[in-house]
């Protein structure tokens, strides 16, 4: 298990003004931050980051939103740093989100969830290639 993860605080949290609330929770949960910055991203990028999901029938609202206004690209570290940060972020659709974690609190439907996180330690080191460099990292 690697120590590290990749987050976005996603357009519609940075937009509802939950990204204070949201980097709050991260600290309380005893992640550190190792990088942080505000980005708007094209369609480009964002199809390039979300790739694996090009075939699915969800891959054009998903690009369009994600590049539809500034999110927050963040590289996390912890012990177990995906499944801890999966925990908190909680399910991909809200209404199956548990009480306690980001999503239950801060998302407003499956498309706008507030958050993504990595889904494994090759996935994160990719991810967190995409955003930052390795200066970028402290
Ligand atoms: P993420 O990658 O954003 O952390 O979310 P996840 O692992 O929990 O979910 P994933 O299956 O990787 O899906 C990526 C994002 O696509 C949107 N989605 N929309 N309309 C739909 O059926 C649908 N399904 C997924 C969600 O925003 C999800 O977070
Ligand atoms: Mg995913």
């Amino acid at each position: 298990m690697s120590n590290l993860t990749f987050g976005i605080i996603k357009p519609d949290a940075v937009k509802n003004g939950h990204t204070g609330k949201i980097i709050d929770r991260i600290l309380a949960d005893g992640f550190e931050i190792r990088a942080m910055k505000l980005i708007h991203q094209t369609k480009k990028q964002a199809e390039g980051f979300y790739a694996v999901h090009s075939e699915r029938p969800f891959f054009g609202e998903l690009t369009e939103f994600m590049s539809s206004a500034p999110c927050v690209v963040l590289c996390l570290e912890k012990e177990n740093a995906v499944p801890e940060w999966r925990n908190l972020m909680g399910a991909t659709n809200p209404a199956e989100a548990d009480e306690g974690t980001l999503r239950k609190e801060f998302a407003t439907s499956l498309g706008e969830n507030a958050v993504h996180g990595s889904d494994s330690d090759d996935n994160a080191a990719i991810e967190i290639a995409y955003f930052f460099s390795k200066l970028e990292l402290v």
